[in-house]
C-alpha cells in the first residue's frame, strides 16, 4: 500500500513536470508570436508546379535523378558482386591483371561520357525550353537595393511622367511569360520567388533577363538569397500574379494614377509639404529627394517608389505585413509601425539607408551624421500623406487575391 501511494505520487510528480513544461513552451511560443507581430509572415514554398518553368526543372530533375538512380544501383551491383565473387578465402591464386586491356579501358572512358553527354543535353535542352524572351511576354524591370526592391513597366509610361513603378510589391499576369531585367544599385543581390521559377543574381552594372511564369493568381512571398548586408534577411518582397483582366485593370489605373491631390488643411497636406520640402529649420530631410510620388514634384529614385504606398500591405521591403483586409493601414499595429518607420527607420530595421527624424545618428554616404527633426503629430501628417496614395479600388491588386503560405489566406473579400 504504502510503496503504491509512492510509486503514483512519483508518477503524479512526473506529469506535473511535463504539464509545466508544456505550459512554458506554449507561453513561450506565444511570446514569439507576438512579438513577431502575431506570426503573419508569409513563408517561401517550394516545388509550386502551378508555374511551367518549375514544371520544366521537376521534369529535367526526374530524368536526371532516374539517371543517378540507375548509376547508383549498377555501380552498387558491380561492387558487391567483386566482393563476393573475389573474395581472398575462395581465391588463393594471384589476382589476374589487366592492364593494358583495351576493350575495358574502352568502355570504362565511354560510359562516363555518354552518361555526362545525357545530362548536358537534358540541362541544354531545359534552358534552350526556358530561356529565350518571346517578344509577347510582359516585361518588368527588377531593381534590387539594400534594402528594398523597385519593379518598374518599361512597356507603360505614366500619364504624368515616367514609367509605372512599385516598390517591393511587383505584380504581374498570370498564364503568361514574363520577362524581367535584373540588376542592382549597389552590392550583389539575389532575385528569388520560387513559386513563378528559379533564382538569378541581380548584379551591379549588368543587365539580367530571367523569365518567369505561374497560371494560378496569388500572393506570394519572395526573398532577397543572396548575403548584402545588415538587412539581408529583410528584403523581401510580393509577388502578386493576376488573371489578365484583373492586371490589365491594374496596368490601366496605374498608367492614369496621379498622386491624390490632399485637402486643403488636412493632415494629408500638412503631411504632403513636409514629405516634399521636409523641415529646414530643424534639419528635417524632404522624403521626395529619395522617393518618387507618380502625379507629384517627387522624383527622387534613391529609395522605393511610393507612389501606391497606401494600397501595398507591406512596410520596410516585406518586414511587415499589414494583412487586415479592409483598411489595413488604419490598424493600430500599422499605425504604430509606420509611425516609428518613419522616425528612425535604421534603429528597426537594421542597416536601412533613410534618414532619420528624431535627431538621432544615421549613416549616409558611410558617415555617421544626425538626423532631424519631426513631432510625433507631424510624424503622423507624413504617414497620413503615405496612407493616401491609394490606386482607385477596381486595381487593388490585394483585394480577394489568396495569399499562399501564410495564416492568412485571403487577401480580402469586399
Ligand atoms: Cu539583398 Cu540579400
Amino acid at each position: 500500500m504504502n510503496t503504491m501511494n509512492r510509486h503514483s505520487g512519483q508518477r503524479l510528480h512526473a506529469r506535473e513536470r511535463l504539464r509545466r513544461a508544456l505550459t512554458m513552451a506554449t507561453a513561450a511560443g506565444l511570446g514569439t508570436a507576438l512579438l513577431s507581430g502575431c506570426g503573419s509572415q508569409q513563408f517561401i514554398t517550394m516545388g509550386d508546379l502551378a508555374s511551367d518553368y518549375n514544371k520544366e526543372i521537376f521534369w529535367m530533375s526526374i530524368w536526371a535523378i532516374a539517371l543517378s538512380i540507375l548509376i547508383f544501383v549498377g555501380v552498387s551491383y558491380a561492387l558487391f558482386y567483386t566482393v563476393g565473387r573475389f573474395r581472398e578465402d575462395r581465391n588463393d591464386a594471384a589476382p589476374q591483371q589487366f592492364h593494358g586491356n583495351n576493350r575495358l579501358e574502352t568502355w570504362l572512358v565511354v560510359v562516363p561520357v555518354i552518361i555526362v553527354m545525357v545530362l548536358s543535353v537534358l540541362t541544354v535542352r531545359s534552358m534552350a525550353i526556358l530561356n529565350p524572351v518571346p517578344a509577347e511576354a510582359t516585361k518588368i524591370d527588377v531593381l534590387g537595393r539594400q534594402f528594398w526592391w523597385n519593379f518598374a513597366y518599361p512597356e507603360t509610361k505614366a500619364d504624368a511622367g515616367g514609367n509605372v513603378t512599385n516598390g517591393n510589391e511587383m505584380i504581374m499576369p498570370i498564364g503568361e511569360q514574363v520577362a524581367l531585367t535584373i540588376t542592382s544599385g549597389d552590392v550583389i543581390h539575389g532575385f528569388w520567388a520560387p513559386n513563378i521559377g528559379g533564382q538569378r543574381a541581380a548584379m551591379p552594372a549588368t543587365l539580367r533577363s530571367w523569365n518567369v511564369d505561374i497560371n494560378r493568381a496569388g500572393v506570394y512571398q519572395g526573398n532577397c538569397t543572396q548575403l548584402c548586408g545588415a538587412s539581408h534577411a529583410n528584403m523581401r518582397y510580393k509577388v502578386v500574379a493576376l488573371e489578365p483582366e484583373r492586371y490589365a485593370s491594374f496596368l490601366a489605373a496605374a498608367k492614369a494614377y496621379r498622386a491624390p491631390e490632399p485637402a486643403a488643411g488636412s493632415a494629408e497636406a500638412r503631411g504632403y509639404a513636409l514629405f516634399m520640402q521636409g523641415k529646414p529649420e530643424t534639419g528635417a530631410l524632404a522624403c521626395a529627394a529619395c522617393h518618387r510620388v507618380q502625379g507629384t514634384p517627387a522624383a527622387g529614385v534613391a529609395g522605393p517608389d511610393l507612389s501606391f504606398f497606401g494600397t501595398r500591405r507591406t512596410l520596410g521591403a516585406g518586414m511587415w505585413e499589414f494583412m487586415e483586409p479592409e483598411n489595413h493601414w488604419e490598424t493600430p499595429r500599422a499605425r504604430e509601425i509606420l509611425h516609428e518607420w518613419i522616425k528612425h527607420s535604421p534603429l528597426v530595421k537594421p542597416g536601412s539607408l533613410m534618414p532619420t527624424y528624431d535627431g538621432s545618428e544615421y549613416r549616409a554616404n558611410g558617415k555617421l551624421v544626425k538626423g532631424g527633426i519631426l513631432t510625433d503629430a507631424e510624424l503622423d501628417d507624413v504617414a497620413a500623406y503615405l496612407r493616401s496614395l491609394k490606386l482607385p479600388e477596381e486595381a487593388n491588386y490585394w483585394s480577394g487575391t489568396p495569399v499562399f503560405g501564410s495564416q492568412n489566406t485571403t487577401g480580402g473579400t469586399q
